[in-house]
């Protein structure tokens, strides 16, 4: 079974699947296939983290997180007044990361692929993608008209993903990626350090810095993908396995879920240990009376998250991103390769919010060679031992209360994972001091929250929850409704 949030991406990882690949083969092949058909969030010029857990019990975390380049520095997102601008830190050259994802997935591939396939037979379907041209259509349609001001920016961006009057590529035209084709040909012919050194990376290289940047090509020749060890935690007697830092992810969720366990959520009633006596089961706590900070910016919706299970029950929960939309909507001169803005996620400045209105301290100050902290939570959960929900999702700072969320949905509130992927979301990230709820709650939750005194705010949808759920009976997967396009394909 594969899910993605797009149906020719899914449709490559499972013919890998049918062709006798694990679960890491297919994951490779997925996230090649996204580069081309869902730009808006798959990349090569950006990174993100794969969650491995193989049916003989071993686990691993690859992350494939950029790095800051060396010539990074603490103040490098300050105007001369000493001012947080985050034009500096989400638009221009300055934001850009070291890519990571092409190490990290021919670094999964190498450890933990199956050893049938070659990383050129699994780039294959993402070259032809690319040369051959896909339809505008789904969530691709419905981004670049939003996008295409940002896009406009960058002459490079301009010439592939908008006509030639400026405006976005439209339902009915096609999407061909002729310059990508050819780098994506090129790391298949020559292999990874393609990407790294040599004429892809001095074109990285040169665009960032056109662009205001301090990339430099020892920064992309030094960039290493890295295997760190799952954070694990126990719910209701089920394992989890979640990403470790640079994520912030999987912390939260095990935290979380440390904290709710002593509830029986499905009836409500309370115990209590350290942390859960701060909470007021009358009153909301005002985000004030923890830490004072300032509000937030208007959230993204553009990383990217699939799960893969094969027959041999090895499983996958990747997630990657370029950060924003189209990431910086900066494409390296003739190669096709959309570099992210992903720097914007180092706390600029302390107290200063960044684009999901996380407010940082010194330890995710910016610095040379840095991984900035993510909110990218990959997630299996594991019952007798085996993979029973694979899970995650795009959303920023929402992402950690979305895989919550599923995972509460699916155990204590026994939804199915169609139900618990569609289910209304709700979130609080502390600051800003607001609730925002999805709309579907019933006006009564709504109501009585306000009444504890919760400020809220409902509207909108964010996150895309592809996920899997393995029953002995049966694999489903459940693509997320909120995004058009996604599509779970299995047999
Ligand atoms: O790593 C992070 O947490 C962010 N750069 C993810 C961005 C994201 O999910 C955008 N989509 N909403």
């Amino acid at each position: 079974m594969v899910v993605s949030q797009e149906k020719r991406a899914t449709r490559v990882g499972r013919e890998v699947l049918q062709n006798g690949g694990n679960a890491v083969d297919a994951a490779v092949a997925v996230a090649f296939a996204l580069a081309v058909t869902h730009p808006q969030a798959g990349n090569l010029g950006g990174g993100g983290f794969m969650l491995i857990r193989l049916a003989d019990g071993t686990a691993s975390a690859i992350d494939y997180r950029e790095t800051a380049p060396q010539a990074a520095t603490r103040d490098m997102f300050l105007d001369h007044n000493g001012d947080y601008d985050p034009k500096k830190s989400r638009e221009s050259g300055l934001a850009v990361g070291v890519p990571g994802t092409v190490a990290g997935l021919a670094l999964a591939l190498e450890k933990y692929g199956s050893g049938k396939f070659a990383l050129a037979n699994l780039m294959a379907p993402a070259i032809a993608l690319a040369r051959d041209g896909i339809p505008v259509e789904d969530e691709l349609a419905d981004s670049l008209p939003r996008a295409a001001p940002r896009l406009a920016r960058f002459p490079a961006a301009a010439k592939i993903f908008l006509q030639s009057n400026g405006a976005a590529l439209a339902p009915g035209d096609k999407l061909v990626q002729a310059d990508l084709a050819r780098a994506l040909e090129t790391i298949a012919r020559q292999g990874p350090r393609a990407f790294y050194e040599g004429s892809i990376s001095q074109r990285i290289v040169d665009s960032v810095r056109e662009a205001g940047g301090i990339l430099s090509r020892e920064d992309l020749r030094d960039y290493r993908a890295l295997e760190r060890v799952p954070v694990r935690g126990s719910y209701r007697g089920y394992e989890i396995l979640s990403m470790p830092p640079p994520s912030s992810g999987g912390v939260h969720l095990i935290e979380m879920l440390n904290i709710l366990e002593a509830y029986p959520l499905d009836r409500l009633g309370a115990r209590s240990t350290a942390l859960r006596k701060t909470i007021d089961p009358e009153h909301a706590t005002p985000a004030g009376a923890l830490r004072a900070g300032g509000p937030a910016e208007h959230e993204g919706d553009h990383t990217t998250h699939f799960s893969v299970i094969d027959r041999f029950g090895n499983a996958v929960a990747n997630t990657y991103t370029l950060n924003l939309n189209y990431g910086l909507g900066l494409v390296a001169e003739g190669t096709g390769i959309l570099l992210n803005n992903e720097l914007d996620d180092f706390a600029a400045k302390p107290g200063a919010p960044n684009a999901f209105g996380l407010i940082g301290g010194e330890a995710n100050a910016p610095g040379p060679g840095k991984r900035p902290l993510s909110s990218m939570s990959p997630t299996i959960v594991l019952k007798d031992g085996k993979p029973w929900l694979i899970t995650g999702s795009p959303g920023g700072s929402r992402i950690i209360t979305i895989v919550l969320q599923v995972i509460l949905d699916v155990i204590d509130f026994r939804q199915d994972i169609a139900q618990a992927v569609s289910a209304p979301r709700v979130h609080d990230q502390w600051l800003p001091d607001v609730v925002t709820a999805e709309r579907g709650f019933a006006e009564d939750t709504i109501r009585r929250l306000e009444a504890l005194g919760h400020r809220l705010y409902v509207g909108g949808t964010w996150g895309s929850a592809n996920s899997i759920l393995i029953a002995p009976d049966a694999i489903t997967g459940a693509a997320d409704p909120r995004t058009r396009g996604a599509a779970a394909e299995g047999e």
